[in-house]
């Protein structure tokens, strides 16, 4: 055989290779529907992670990986949901695996990464980190729980619990307040907060009052009219706009 002869076979045998390996990836993507990780290099890198619902079966999550956790670090979907995931970083290069898929990214910076999953089974998956990314690098997890169709509605209906990143909070983070009282139910330097209103309050020198609305803004704006009995008298008067006595006020009577 010549030389032309054995180059022009060569090329053939390349050249179906090639093409047999394109079919077999189209075959994955579109019947076992396999998804392939795509580098968005049009998409700005997000600030914040968030999750944003297209529809009951269509999520879009901006996961946000950073020195050294992933934000959000937990998010609920409904079982069979399609979720589209995308990934940066503001710092270094992050890893993304999502443990018992096929889901695996890169986070790096200046580019978005994306990739579809499809999970039927309820279950929680881990999501981790797989670039060492620095001294806190194994700490980097989030999850991802699927769950039935029922228990996501429930969620879905069910009155949020206040949260540290609701802006009322941040005020009262900002005016000091948390230092002293907590919403968790914890006694600090003063009562806690969590349930306030209707509580019944046992006072310095033994009386009884209902914590009602006039008692909390009472307490607020002259903190030393009434002492909870077991506390000091060491909360300082502090300044608020009406609005923000208002914002404290319809807070603290969501602190069930
Ligand atoms: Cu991030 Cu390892």
């Amino acid at each position: 055989m010549s030389v032309i002869h054995l180059e022009r076979r060569i090329l053939i045998v390349s050249t179906l290779f090639v093409l047999t390996l394109f079919g077999v990836a189209a075959l994955a993507i579109n019947t076992f529907h396999v998804g392939l990780p795509t580098c968005l290099m049009d998409i700005k890198p997000f600030q914040k992670g968030e999750v944003i619902t297209h529809s009951p079966n269509h999520f879009e999550v901006h996961y946000v990986s950073k020195m050294w956790k992933f934000e959000p670090e937990e998010v609920v979907v409904p079982a069979g949901a399609i979720v589209d995931i995308y990934l940066s970083t503001p710092d270094v290069t992050h890893g993304m695996i999502l443990i018992g898929t096929d889901l695996n990214l890169t986070a790096v910076p200046g580019v978005v990464n994306y990739a579809r999953v499809k999970l039927d089974q309820p279950r929680n998956y881990k999501l981790l980190c797989h670039e060492f990314c620095g001294t806190g690098h194994e700490r980097m997890a989030a999850t991802l729980r699927v769950v039935d169709q029922a228990t996501f509605d429930a969620r879905q209906t069910a009155p949020k619990p206040p949260q540290q990143t609701d802006a009322a909070y941040k005020l009262l983070e900002a005016k000091d307040c948390m230092t002293c009282h907590s919403i968790d139910g914890s006694e600090g330097i003063g009562p806690t907060l969590k349930g306030i209103l209707g509580r019944s309050t046992k006072l310095k020198g033994g009386s009884t009052v209902p914590a009602d609305e006039a008692y909390l803004r009472e307490s607020i704006l002259k903190p030393d009219a009434k002492i909870v009995d077991g506390f000091d008298d060491v909360m300082p008067k502090p300044e608020l706009t009406e609005e923000e006595l208002n914002q404290i006020v319809e807070y603290l009577k969501t602190l069930k």
